[in-house]
């Protein structure tokens, strides 16, 4: 599939075309490669919900071309702003933790405020798709500078762990901590990754294995129980993972089991970066406390591929991420640099370099 409208990316999960929108669908991965055509709201937000679209900045563009999807529907009975409304609210609904999706809707509101009183209906839908491209454009540019800033960080040879999936499936393309991989691995300083299976939807195993054979990076696959084994023999120098929110004093919150990866860096005394845009703090909420924690269905810790692995009737509990305190944290990679702590000072600074104070 070519087309002119999709970003000018090295690869994105999320395409523009035909005027629409289009998620490659990351639950039938590795094994197909099928891109859903996703023409209404009620089709982007059940990709958001099902994970046919993950991981936090590609949440949040794919918001972003919802909102122009939502606008493109039938308008029914009310006003344009009545129906960006609508879409904007059954889109935030769709998924609580990470919080690149409020930032893309919000950002969309303010779009439409600009343009909305002076244009008519096709100019206003036009403005919406001119921003939702430049959100998709710039969060690969923003994933690359995450790179570069992350690779000053691995010296020849590093053995790094990463867990979930934070590369380009995870973003518009490139990548958070794949990125950082990527990075390290061009620039000469990457030995091997570990790559966590991540239970219970198997995102590292699944799609962060597919995405590292495609750019052939060496990589083993290792169950998420290993992680201490690995550690405790010496068998890994770095960790680096992406995040869905990070708090305002530099608590994060990512996949499940990421926590328990943290624990172990600090017990091993292995550096445990956080790659992340800061589209990803979120000054809002102070701490990890604060961070709602997505719960998500039984059945997805009950089945395995739809397959019963439990014994019927029993109970399951199924949390989709953790929070890392902030002193687990040796450095959080952004656009605009590498943080270390005391991180609520660090993460001020870097949005005063953002906006160019
Ligand atoms: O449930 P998912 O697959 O959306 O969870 C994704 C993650 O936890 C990622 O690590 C995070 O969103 C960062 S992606 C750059």
């Amino acid at each position: 599939m070519t087309s002119a409208d999709a970003a000018s990316v090295p690869f994105s999960p999320i395409r523009w075309q035909d005027d629409t929108l289009y998620l490659l669908d990351q639950t039938v991965l590795p094994d197909q490669e099928v891109w859903l055509r996703c023409d209404s709201t009620e089709l982007v937000a059940d990709a958001i919900r099902r994970l046919v679209v993950r991981g936090a900045p590609a949440i949040g563009v794919a918001a972003a071309y919802g909102l122009v999807v939502g606008l493109q529907e039938s308008p029914g009975e009310g006003s344009l702003r009545e129906r960006f409304r609508q879409v904007s609210d059954i889109l935030r609904a769709t998924r609580p933790t990470a919080v690149n999706l409020g930032w893309a809707l919000d950002r969309g509101q303010s779009r439409f405020d600009e343009v909305a009183e002076a244009s008519d209906r096709q100019t206003v839908i036009q403005h919406l798709l001119a921003w939702a491209k430049k959100v998709h454009e710039d969060d690969v540019a923003t994933n690359l500078k995450i790179g570069e800033h992350g690779a000053t960080l691995f010296t020849e040879g590093d053995r790094v762990l990463t867990h979930c999936n934070a590369g380009g499936l995870a973003t518009a393309g490139y990548g958070t901590a794949i990125g950082v991989i990527q990075s390290s691995w061009e620039a000469g300083r990457l030995g091997q990754v570990w790559v966590d299976e991540t239970r219970p939807l198997l995102q590292g195993a699944r799609l962060t294995s597919w995405e590292l054979k495609r750019l052939g990076i060496p990589f083993r696959l290792v169950t998420d129980s290993s992680a201490g084994a690995l550690m405790s023999r010496q068998m890994v120098d770095r960790i680096v993972v992406g995040s869905d929110r990070i708090a305002a004093n530099g608590d994060i919150a990512n996949k499940i089991g990421t926590y328990t990866v943290a624990v172990l860096a600090a017990r091993h005394g292995v550096p445990f970066y956080v790659a992340a845009p800061l589209s990803t703090i979120d000054l809002a909420t102070p701490t990890g406390a604060d961070i709602p924690i997505e719960v998500r269905d039984e059945e997805e810790v009950t089945d395995v591929f739809g397959k019963r692995i439990a014994p019927q009737e029993i109970q399951a509990l199924n949390f989709a991420f953790d929070v890392t305190p902030h002193d687990l944290v040796t450095a959080i990679i952004t656009e605009v640099g590498v943080l270390k702590a005391p991180f609520g000072e660090s993460i001020r600074r870097a949005f005063e370099t953002a906006s160019g104070g």
